[in-house]
Formats: C-alpha cells, structure tokens, sequence
C-alpha cells in the first residue's frame, strides 16, 4: 500500500508477475515428510527451524513461490505422511516475515475458514510482506478432515460452487469501496468491511490448485494462477494440457491464466547414483500403506485401469506427491527443467525426497546451471 493508502499495482511486489522464463517454488515444506511418502533416512521432519531452512534456501535462489499443504490430518501408515503440519495462514504470516522474495501462499480450504477471516488473514500476510501474499484456494477431498470440523463434504462441483461465492466475498472485501451486503446461496452477510486494503491492487493474487473439468474451469473463471498435477503426462502431454487449459481460459472467459504444476528431484553425481537415491527412497523405504490410504481417499485410484498403473501412481505419489518425475545429473535436471519450460507450465513448485540436503546441494551445485541455461 502507497503512502497515501491505496493498493500498488500487484505486478510491482508479487514475483509471480516476474519475467523468469520458467518460476520455481517449493511445495508442502509446512508437513512432516514434506512431499516424499518414505520412511528413508534424511526426509523432512517438521519443526519451525527446518522449514525456516527451507524458505531461506528458496529465498537465496529468488524463487517465486513457497506454497504449503493445507492439511489437517496424516495419512497413517508408517510414516503417518503429513501427520504433522503448520496451518498454512499463520505459517505463511511466519515465513513471510523473515524471506524478501518469494511469494507466500496460504493453502486455504473454503469449508474450513469463513471468508471474513480469509481475506482479513490474507491481507494481514499481504501487509507483512509487502505484497508477496497469494491466496491458494482448494477445495478439499479428505473426509476425514472434513469430520473434524464438523463440515459437510459437499458433492465435488458443488464444492466449486461453494469456492465461487466464497471467492467472491473475499475479493470484494479487499477491493471495495463501501461497505455491503452480500445474500448468496451459501453465505449471508452483513456490514462486510475489511481494512486496510491489501497492499496488492487490485486485490493480492489468487490460485487454485485442481485437476479435474470442473476445477480447472473455476480457476479459469476466478482465478490468475490454475495449479495442476502432471497425472503422469509426459512432456507432449503437458504441453497439450497446458495449451488446452490456457486456451479454455481465453475463450470462455476472456481471462489469461497461468498454469503450474509439480516435479520432485532425485538427483546424483551420475544417472545411476540418483536411481540409486531413487529405489532406496520410493522402491525400499517408502510407504505403500500411506500411499495406498492418500491415493485411495482422494479416489484416483478408481482412474487407473489396472494394477501396474496403480502401483506406478502410487510410487509416483511415493517419490514426491504426484509430481513430474527428474531424476539424474545435474545436468539431466537442467534439460527436464527447460523441457518443462518448453511446455508453456509458467512454473514448477519443486521437492528433494532429503528436503534440507538435496535442496541446499541443488542451490550449490545446479541451480548456476538453471541461470545459466537462462530458465532464470
Ligand atoms: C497440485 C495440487 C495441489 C493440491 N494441494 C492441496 C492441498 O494443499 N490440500 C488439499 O486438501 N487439497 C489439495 N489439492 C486437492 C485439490 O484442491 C482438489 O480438492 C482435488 O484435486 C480434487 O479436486 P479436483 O477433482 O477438481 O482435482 C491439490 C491438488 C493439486 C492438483
């Protein structure tokens, strides 16, 4: 916010608006295990100086974004997989007072915290990071979670008809003039006010994470940034979906979106040492009945048509939550990155199964090679 009081234009202060060929971010350091469901030696165990680590190490290499899990509950197994966790507000208020350059998300389920909240939350974050605050709305698919509060699961496109109105109450708290009312089919609102405007004008930017139909249309009608899991495409496929899902933003709505995705990173002095690091992670130490429990709650398991996809989709979920698989040299995770690039994804959020080592050794030894292949 200017001195005077109104909203800077949001590209001055979000990095999200950088002209970074291909912006990076790390994903889910907010949850014990991080992204890697794997009882292997090394893998991100949860405490604030660990995940102050990890926003430290994003913040030195400029990444854009640092986006937590919004998670209530782990996933048992072993492991019990991001049993334990940071909400995701009060986390990114932290996180986004001691960095300078990302991005700080909020992972932030609609049935979970009232609008009023939200936007007063966000723009709290927005103020302690001088415009950096991006606003992740999902929707939510654990039920168990849902139990907790007490809240319905609502049938999967009502809960994006949910997300709209919720939306809409929060975007209109950071942006309007007056005071107002605001009578929905959800919510019924009084004397909505929020102030101070966000530092963010018009209003601080907002993602929506999703990978179905009805998900990806929300994000394009509501949304800047869609989010969406690779689902084991290869490059061409991306490239298709990412071509596809921009294009159905631009004609149905008149909106240009931008579209992220995921990858995780195994990475070693040779091909074969990172396989190496790859088996002893996902084939030896991971946890088949974390994933067996994540991967069947979320019903994706009812997609596959038969057993060897199913076992590939959960060790894919295993080796880093679904994400675009790079495995290799330095020099291997270089090219997958710009390949990446050359699918039209604005960004990737990354993850290392050994969180604070593999990151701190990819800021040492690769990412010189990321600037250097201009990706930065
Ligand atoms: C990349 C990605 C990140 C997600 N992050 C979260 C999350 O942090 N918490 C959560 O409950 N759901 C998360 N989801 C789940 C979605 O919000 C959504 O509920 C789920 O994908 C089912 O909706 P869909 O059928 O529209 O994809 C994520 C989904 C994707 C694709």
């Amino acid at each position: 916010m200017s001195a005077d009081g109104r909203a800077i234009e949001r590209q001055k202060t979000n990095p999200l608006f950088n002209d970074h060929k291909l912006k990076l971010g790390t994903f889910s350091t907010n949850l014990s295990g991080g992204c890697t469901i794997s009882t292997a030696e090394g893998v991100f165990d949860l405490n604030w100086p660990n995940t102050a680590t990890l926003a430290k190490l994003a913040d030195e290499m400029e990444f854009e974004a640092l986006v937590p899990v919004g998670r209530w509950r782990g996933f048992g197994g072993e492991t019990d997989f991001n049993g334990r966790g940071f909400e995701s507000y009060t986390w990114a208020a932290g996180i986004g007072g001691m960095t300078n350059t990302p991005s700080v998300f909020s992972t932030s389920h609609i049935s979970t915290v009232h609008p009023v909240m939200a936007a007063k939350q966000g723009m709290t974050i927005d103020h302690i990071t001088g415009g950096r605050f991006t606003l992740n709305v999902v929707c939510g698919w654990y039920g168990p979670e849902f139990e907790m509060f007490g809240a319905p699961l609502l049938d999967h496109d009502r809960r994006y008809d949910l997300a709209a109105e919720w939306l809409t109450v929060i975007k209109r708290l950071w942006t309007e003039e007056e005071e107002f009312d605001f009578a929905g089919e959800f919510f019924n609102l009084k004397n909505l006010i929020c102030r101070p405007r966000p530092v963010q004008g018009p209003h601080p930017v907002v993602m929506s994470a999703g990978t179905s139909e009805r998900g990806k249309k929300f994000a394009a009608q509501h949304c800047d940034v869609g989010f969406t899991g690779p689902n084991g495409l290869d490059i061409d496929g991306l490239r298709a979906m990412v071509t596809d899902y921009k294009k159905m933003a631009l004609d149905e709505f008149g909106r240009n979106i931008m579209v992220w995705s995921n990858a995780f990173i195994y990475q070693g002095e040779t091909e074969k040492e990172a396989k190496e690091l790859y088996d002893y992670c996902v084939m030896e130490k991971g946890d088949w009945q974390a994933a067996e429990n994540l991967t069947r709650t979320l019903g994706i398991d009812r997609r596959v048509p038969d057993l060897d996809a199913m076992l590939k989709l959960k060790e894919n979920f295993i080796a880093g939550w679904g994400g675009y698989p790079l495995i290799g040299t330095k020099e291997q995770v270089v090219e997958g990155l710009l390949a990446l690039a050359g699918t039209g994804l604005d960004g990737v959020l990354l993850s290392w199964p050994r969180y604070i080592e593999d990151m701190t050794n990819f800021k040492e030894v690769t990412y010189p090679l990321v600037v250097e292949a201009g990706l930065r």
